[in-house]
């Protein structure tokens, strides 16, 4: 398997909207091998998820996988998961405000607000369709990566520039608040 170089805000392929997979291009030998290296590559920094296009590649793929993340700690666990031609559909009103990082914005977090109920349609890497409801922090998580499959970076969806901060900064000056208010989310975590 390779590391893959990942794409840093300013690239262009990450604000192109990435193609549909065939399922012949997913059964293909390269297209399983680019997906054992997005695994790799987000396992390797430490993400909580990884989108095809953040490392130069515009497919509509990305891996998740959250296990006692140290960038993440207050996050649900989530199986490693790899969602193809994924749709996402809200499935309620409640939102929350989600504290966000991504490995193609380095050393910035800023907060995002997100709906904590959908509904995810995807392929899995063999190509069976999967439709599941996913709520709490796990639904941001979600939608923070199908997001970069459209172009999309948290930077676009930060409604207040001031809670932009260095993950530094963040753990002096934010974190405590920040996991104060996502304790109501905790019995739903992975729900
Ligand atoms: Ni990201």
């Amino acid at each position: 398997m390779t590391l893959l170089k990942i794409a840093h805000v300013g690239h262009p392929v990450l604000r192109d909207r990435s193609r549909e997979l065939t399922r012949d291009e997913l059964a293909s030998a390269a297209v399983q091998r680019f997906i054992d290296d997005l695994v790799e590559t987000m396992r390797d920094a430490s993400g909580a998820g990884l989108a095809a296009p953040q490392v130069h590649n515009p497919i509509r793929v990305c891996a998740l996988e959250v296990t006692a993340n140290p960038r993440y700690p207050y996050l649900p666990e989530i199986p490693l998961t790899i969602l193809v031609n994924p749709v996402v559909a809200s499935l309620g009103e409640e939102t929350f405000e989600s504290y966000e990082g991504c490995l193609s914005v380095p050393n910035l977090r800023g907060v995002v607000r997100r709906n904590t109920d959908i509904e995810l349609t995807y392929w899995d890497r063999d190509g069976a369709q999967h439709k599941e409801r996913v709520g709490g922090l796990a639904a941001c998580v979600y939608q923070h990566e199908i997001d970069h499959l459209d172009g999309k970076l948290f930077l676009d969806r930060v409604e207040d520039t001031r809670t932009l901060t260095t993950w530094t900064e963040f753990e002096r000056f934010h974190r405590q608040a920040y996991l104060e208010k996502i304790l109501p989310l905790v019995p739903r975590m992975g729900g």
